[in-house]
């Protein structure tokens, strides 16, 4: 049989649900492997199979590689707190899993792999905005555990692979009632609830804020380049931001969400997180010249899409 399928890893999750629906609205087949510790179940599609299982579970990896051409690698423990509490998880999930995972695709004749890696990788910002360049030096085990699974992704040649290096991603659909959330999502439900925001520091710091619905059609204009085009294609072997390059800071985001829902938002100030970076902004020109991929979403929209 045809190896037509393309696995997502955690494709139950915030990012991969959105992926799974662009795919398959493009008429392709989607496997999907989520463990469900984040993610949800998708209600059945004719071109899509669920496997309910951890990809660090061996046996459930090569169900999952069953009839596939390409991976995308979203699974992962995405919470850098989660990772600093619980060092062995980060490693054995973001790192050896992903890595594992990379050999035995390769092995099972996948001829494309596009892993979701992360901004954490660069720590506290050199310089602004932040490419591909800078220096790499990740301030805890989440950022180290995803660069040493990118290094060992780009460093193959059998395959054709990409790592995208995603800023800080918001947009519907993410889980909002976990401490971990994205700091767009807690505030817009929030408000939503009419309850008051909570500021880590004085609210000066600054994210580069991606929308979900940009970062899909990164991963899917990376995949197509590496399907048409494998290890000659001008992302191959490449680790590209993901980002907006439009950035604010957190006061600024209060304002805008008080003007999407026209109230004035109570903000309660507190002391700055433990490990937080002040400032992060990206340029994603790489990825620009390389596909012409930029983000699409206006901020306000963004935000607006969040609180109605
Ligand atoms: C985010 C990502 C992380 C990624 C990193 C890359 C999320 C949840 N985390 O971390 O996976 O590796 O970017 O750089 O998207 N804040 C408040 N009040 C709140 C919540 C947060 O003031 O209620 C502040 C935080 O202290 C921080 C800023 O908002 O200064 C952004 O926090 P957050 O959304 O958690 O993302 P990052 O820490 O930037």
């Amino acid at each position: 049989m045809a190896k037509n399928r393309i696995l997502i890893t955690g494709g139950g999750g915030f990012i991969g649900r959105h992926l799974v629906k662009l795919l398959l609205s493009k008429g392709r087949k989607v496997t999907v492997i989520d463990d469900l510790s984040t993610g949800n179940m998708i209600d059945a599609e004719p071109n899509m199979r669920f496997i309910v299982g951890d990809v660090s579970d061996p046996s459930f990896r090569s169900e999952a590689l069953e009839d596939c051409c390409a991976l995308v690698h979203l699974a992962a423990i995405a919470s850098v707190p989660r990772c600093e509490e619980d060092p062995p998880l980060s490693e054995r999930v973001n790192r050896r899993a992903a890595i594992s995972l990379f050999d035995e695709a390769a092995k099972a004749g996948v001829s494309v792999i596009v892993h979701a890696s992360t901004s954490a990788l660069y720590g506290v910002p050199e310089f602004l905005p932040i490419s591909e360049s800078h220096p790499i030096a990740p301030i805890g085990v989440y950022g180290r555990d995803k660069h040493l699974a990118e290094t060992a992704l780009l460093g193959r040649k059998d395959v054709g692979v990409c790592a995208l290096r995603l800023f800080n991603v918001y947009g519907v659909g993410q889980p909002s009632d976990s401490p971990y959330s994205g700091v767009l999502t807690i505030f817009s439900e929030r408000l939503r609830n009419q309850e008051s925001l909570t500021v880590f520091g004085d609210g000066k710091q600054t994210r580069d804020f991606v929308h979900v619905s940009d970062v899909i059609q990164a991963f899917t204009m990376v995949l197509e380049s590496l399907e048409q085009q494998g290890t000659g294609s001008p992302v191959h072997a490449q680790a590209l931001n993901v980002c907006s390059g439009q950035t604010r800071t957190l006061l600024e985001t209060i304002e805008a969400f008080g003007d999407a829902i026209g109230v004035d938002p109570v903000v309660i100030f507190n002391p700055p997180r433990e490990g937080d970076i002040l400032h992060s902004s990206g340029t994603s020109e790489t990825l620009w010249k390389a596909l012409g991929w930029s983000a699409q979403m206006d901020f306000k929209d963004g935000l607006r899409s969040l609180v109605s």
